[in-house]
């Protein structure tokens, strides 16, 4: 699993976390992945990271045991690309690689069946095999066009044309002779690199119907959490109302307003004739009184004044939000 990334999308959030590690509603984003592997029969992940490591790996504290998976880590020297990074872990690895294994971004929420990827690539006896998902505009992700067959026969990278097609999901079935295509030590992206090679020798892709989404950036991550919080997608989490999730000790004054659509992490307050909605506050935020925050994402720490109207804003660790 890709990891290693630095979440510019996501900025200010992640300039402190890899957007990996970033919490989603109520837990570090991985854990909806490795959860949704370990559902799958998967046994072990191996996280091919390189922006700030250390801080990924104490966010996944635990989740060994909570998913049933084991976790590796492998860390780049220096970013290599989405391919870069699979061929350096693979290296790392040597033999304990199998000789099909799976390779993820690590940003993608979904509950996509990869037993009928796995299926269709052991049954097509091919060398990559690439899930699909069908979106109304494809202008921001890889755009791919396939045979009948499944054999994609164009790889088109983030068009930038608002046309529905089937996008790149980012989840992919390797052998291991697709490393031979990859250069060792240098940056190079699967997408634009690897995938136009092989088409036509042994790239195929299949269709998945189900949930996904990349959350790499804010109004993704926010119709996740709200995905999430209202049945969309299947997870553990268990919100406090449909499409609300406040933890148990954030404090919300009886006069405030939360919702419709709110998270409030642990510790946060919400003081009186303030309102809170559409937004996600992290761990210890604190909204003054009489103060307005609505689709906005507030990392851990933010204070807004009391009287402020914050809309559609993504706020820093321990910023704090003026008045007027
Ligand atoms: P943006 O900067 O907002 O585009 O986000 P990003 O850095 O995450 O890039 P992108 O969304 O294209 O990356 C897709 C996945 O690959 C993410 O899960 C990234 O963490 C991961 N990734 C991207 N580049 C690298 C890299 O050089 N090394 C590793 N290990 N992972 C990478």
């Amino acid at each position: 699993m890709l990891v290693g990334g630095e979440g510019t999308r996501l900025r200010p959030l992640t300039e402190w976390i890899p957007k990996p590690a970033l919490t989603l509603v109520d837990r570090p984003f991985l854990a909806y992945m490795i959860e949704w592997l370990a559902g799958h029969g998967v046994t072990e992940v191996v996280l091919a990271c390189g922006f700030l490591p250390d801080v990924l790996r104490a966010a996944l504290a635990g989740e060994e045991e909570r998913a049933g998976a084991k976790i590796r880590y492998v860390v780049e020297p220096e970013p290599l690309g989405t391919a870069g990074a699979i061929r350096f872990a693979a290296e790392e690895l040597g033999e304990d690689l199998d000789d099909r294994f799976l390779a993820l971004n690590g940003d993608v929420l979904t509950d996509l069946d990869l037993a009928a990827l796995l299926r269709a690539h052991a049954e097509r006896g091919t060398t990559a095999t690439i899930a699909l998902h069908p979106v109304e505009d494809s202008s921001a992700y890889g755009l791919v066009r396939s045979g009948e067959g499944g054999e994609v026969l164009e790889f088109l990278e983030k068009t930038g044309e608002r046309a529905p097609g089937e996008v790149n999901a980012g989840i992919y079935v390797l052998e291991r002779s697709v490393l031979d295509l990859i250069p060792p030590g240098e940056s190079v992206s699967i997408e634009r690199d690897v995938f136009p090679r092989l088409v036509g020798d042994g790239l195929q892709a299949l269709r998945l119907d189900g949930y996904w989404m990349d959350i790499g950036t804010p109004e993704r991550y926010l119709r996740a959490s709200w995905d999430i919080l209202e049945g969309r997608v299947e997870t553990r989490v268990g919100p406090t109302a449909p499409g609300i999730l406040v933890a148990a000790d954030a404090n919300v004054a009886e006069s405030a307003t939360v919702g419709p659509r709110a998270v409030l992490g642990p510790g946060c307050r919400v003081r009186s004739g303030a309102e809170v909605r559409e937004s996600v506050l992290l761990d210890g935020c604190v909204v003054g009184e009489n103060a307005h925050v609505a689709g906005s994402i507030l990392s851990p720490g933010v204070e807004v004044a009391p009287g402020a109207i914050l809309g559609g804003a993504v706020v820093g660790r321990d910023e704090r939000v003026p008045a007027g």
